[in-house]
């Protein structure tokens, strides 16, 4: 048996996600820049999974461009971004929450003088607009938020930040990190009033290595990558024409059947939930079922039990969770959005995060809770003694 309930670090691509992609490798693999008919046809379906994407997202097909991924959308945006800005100011925001491929970032760019503040979260896992006010000033020239956490699954309130944000000045740019919220929450980028967000195709049942980033029209951002003139002179290399293809299936399953995927995970979270909290004595669950937290993802404390150990033992009956992000879970520094969110260290070392898929099933929730209880109760029976 295999139970898969690790969806926000990744998940399974669909059927038709393969398929089209072994129509890219075995069919259509010629060079989408070159000029015979080889080519064109694959130049031609790039040009309308773009045109799938900006319609998911609520854009302009041209204020679109593939990427390798989440990690590199948000490296190109924020390099892009505090370059053309660099004249104004050298001072850029972000939260204490992001995922590595924004806090790491920012960490290198204050090695090269650039000042930079992390805003604190409450107990939620929820920026403060105050502060955010208090700390905007003259000299920033960027804000980069995470729409959706990937631990705990809290949604910031990006229109309102963008109020702000604009409000006090127009020049200043807002990057999103839309990786764990595209596809979890409906929203169209028009609506939120930013400048650009970073998506990832295999958090949406779509392949690894391929992203995409909305770089608004109205704004120019410099390239990471210097190379023969694709996507706009923005992001130079020959197209991961597999990846796209992979990606733009995802997104047409997407743009058919994104109200049944978010109604079924958000129920499942709802079942997992009452059933842990009916089950687990002792258990901590460090997030809500309301519209402030997306639906796939839940995160949990086991007071006591290590995240570690606990994950090995439900492993070991085919049962798949996560004590954090997968991309931190190498470095055994304790979990930061936990910390942020003011979670004390011996309780962090105890989290366990589950993420959910419209693939999940209620009979996939009663195993796994049935199995996480026994290993609970074995565990801290064994740890007593
Ligand atoms: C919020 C968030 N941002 C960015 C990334 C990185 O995306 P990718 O794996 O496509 O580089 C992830 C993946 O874990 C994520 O959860």
């Amino acid at each position: 048996m295999e139970i898969y309930l690790d969806n926000a670090a990744t998940t399974k691509p669909e059927k038709e996600v393969v398929n089209a992609m072994m129509k890219a490798l075995n069919e259509m693999y010629g060079n989408p820049s070159s000029l015979h008919s080889k080519g064109l046809e694959v130049e031609k379906e790039i040009k309308k999974i773009r045109r799938l994407l900006a319609r998911a997202l609520g854009c302009d097909e041209k204020e679109i461009i593939f990427t390798s991924g989440g990690t590199e959308s948000n490296n190109l945006a924020i390099r892009g971004l505090i370059e053309r800005n660099k004249r104004q100011g050298n001072h850029i925001i972000t939260s204490k929450i992001e995922h590595k491929s924004i806090l790491n970032l920012y960490q290198k760019l204050e090695k090269e003088g650039y000042k930079t503040t992390y805003l604190d979260v409450d107990e939620g896992g929820f920026i403060s607009l105050e502060q955010l006010k208090e700390v905007i000033s003259e000299d920033t020239i960027l804000v980069s938020i995470i729409h959706v956490n990937n631990e705990v699954g809290s949604i910031q309130d990006i229109k309102e930040i963008s109020k702000i944000v604009k409000g006090y000045n127009p020049q200043i740019s807002i990057h999103v990190d839309g990786v764990q919220s595209f596809g979890k929450i409906k929203y169209h980028v028009k609506d939120l009033n930013i400048d650009t967000l970073a998506i990832s195709g295999h958090k949406v049942n779509g392949p690894k290595g391929i992203g995409a980033l909305y770089i608004n029209k109205n704004i120019k951002i410099n390239p990471l990558l210097i190379g023969g003139g694709q996507e706009g002179s923005l992001r130079g290399g020959t197209e991961n024409v597999p990846g796209i293809f992979g990606l733009g299936e995802a997104t047409r399953l997407l743009i058919e059947n994104q109200d049944i995927y978010i109604e079924k995970i958000y129920n499942l979270k709802k079942y997992l939930m009452d059933l842990l909290e009916k089950e687990i004595k002792g258990i901590q669950i460090n997030n809500k079922l309301n519209d402030n937290y997306a639906p796939h993802i839940v995160s949990i404390l086991l007071p006591g039990i290590k995240s570690e150990i606990m994950l090995h033992s439900l492993a070991s009956d085919g049962i798949y969770v996560s004590s954090g992000s997968a991309c931190s879970s190498k470095d055994r520094k304790l979990n930061h959005v936990l910390q942020a969110m003011g979670i004390k260290d011996e309780y962090i070392d105890s989290a366990i995060r589950i993420s959910l898929n419209h693939r999940n099933t209620m009979e996939e929730i009663d195993y796994f809770v049935k199995k996480l209880k026994e290993h609970y109760i074995t565990l801290k029976r064994i740890i007593r003694r």
